[in-house]
């Protein structure tokens, strides 16, 4: 007889792309988790001349290359506070293989995740494929996790918390404080903390602070990854910086999901990492002016939304039968309920878009919103 494994079916494929699927071949698409600008064309030839010259045609070690990992600690030395060997470095296919052998290597069945609702469709998902329970927590009136409130969800029977700042969906950007907060709880509660970074260098107020760089224990594991940075989402490239001990069980996980990750993606990546930082700049101050053009936008409808800090994504409270009334005019945003309860009442819009397309889906939320209200 055949049947499938509980923890599967307890998983359902991601709501955003049943939106997709439901939108219209025109549709203005503000629903999209990736950046419109191209990969660094460096990036692109250092692949491109891996694979002519036959250096990306075998496995590489089980953790990436040495000189990739090289160019990831060297990244956590110049822009986050905190350094590493590059041996607690393992290059995996995108952050969201980073977050499942994260997951995997730490959760045992029935343990609890903690992580912000609304929040990544990934946690909880990965959290039900690890056997664990998944714990959500209301966030702020800002969209921001409360360090309170994570601690407060800690029971014995917490494995992990996730934090994700800047956040998909909210945008949020966690304070100095709140990151220090969580350095704490994962020191003194004695559990991990995932810091889900991929975000890190979007960010338009405020800096970005990794709790790795406050924790006083070996409980932070930092989820990284070129998709967002460099616009590399289809490269698959993302990476997990942890303690030896915590890298080398993660590494069981990895070397037998994934074996490597992909050479020629390897070989982009470190072309990006080491290479001039001016293109991640000239994406983050694009990003911004498309924000405060949503955002003004968004406030002359009414439509009360939190200022996002970071990430490219804008949740604003909206009315009911909004999101179908955008939808239905041929823009699509992704209902806040997609990312967990706690995004009910919210939509998520994603300005991964240029600023015309922006102005043209503005003009049809306003329409909308008339309608609905
Ligand atoms: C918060 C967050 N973490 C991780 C990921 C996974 O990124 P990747 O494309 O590198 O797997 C995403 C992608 O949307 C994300 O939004």
């Amino acid at each position: 007889m055949t049947t499938f494994s509980n923890r599967v079916e307890q998983v359902s494929i991601s709501g955003i792309r049943k939106v997709f699927e439901a939108a219209g071949e025109d549709a203005i698409n503000l629903g999209l988790g990736q950046p419109d600008f191209p990969t660094p064309e460096h990036a692109r030839e250092a692949a491109v001349e891996a694979i002519r010259s036959g250096e990306a045609d075998a496995y590489t070690s089980n953790k990436g290359t040495r000189e990739l990992r090289e160019a990831i600690a060297a990244k956590h030395d110049r822009t986050n506070g905190f350094s590493v060997h590059p041996r607690d470095v393992i290059a995996t296919a995108g952050g969201s293989e980073a977050l499942h052998i994260a997951l995997e290597a730490h959760v045992d069945p029935g343990e609890e995740v903690v992580f912000p609702d609304p929040g990544f469709v990934s946690y909880d998902a990965l959290t039900r494929i690890a056997g664990g329970t998944p714990t959500p927590v209301e966030l702020r009136e800002d969209l921001t996790m409360d360090p309170a409130a994570v601690e407060d969800a800690i029971t014995d029977d917490t494995a992990a918390f996730v934090v994700n700042s800047p956040s998909n969906p909210t945008g949020a950007v966690q304070s100095e404080a709140d990151m220090r907060e969580f350095a704490r709880i994962a020191d003194e509660h004695d559990v991990l903390c995932i810091s889900d970074e991929v975000y890190e260098q979007l960010v338009f107020e405020g800096e970005h602070h990794s709790p790795m760089a406050f924790a006083e224990t070996d409980n932070v594991v930092v989820v990284n990854a070129c998709s967002k940075t460099y616009s590399m989402t289809g490269w698959r490239l993302g990476w997990v910086t942890a303690s030896e001990r915590r890298i080398e069980r993660m590494l069981r996980v990895h070397q037998y999901v994934q074996a490597c990750a992909s050479a020629p993606a390897q070989f982009a990546a470190e072309a990006a990492l080491s290479g001039p930082q001016g293109v991640v700049e000239e994406m983050r101050a694009a990003f911004e002016e498309r924000r405060n053009v949503l955002l003004d936008g968004l406030n002359d409808m009414g439509l009360e939304t939190p200022t996002p800090a970071g990430a490219f994504y804008a949740m604003p409270r909206v009315p009911d039968g909004w999101c179908d009334a955008v939808i239905d005019r041929g823009v699509v945003v992704v209902p806040g309920e997609a990312f967990g309860a706690g995004g009910t009442g919210h939509a998520r819009i994603s300005y991964a878009v240029n600023v015309e397309t922006l102005k043209e889906a503005l003009d049809v939320m306003a329409d909308a919103t008339a309608s609905v209200e």
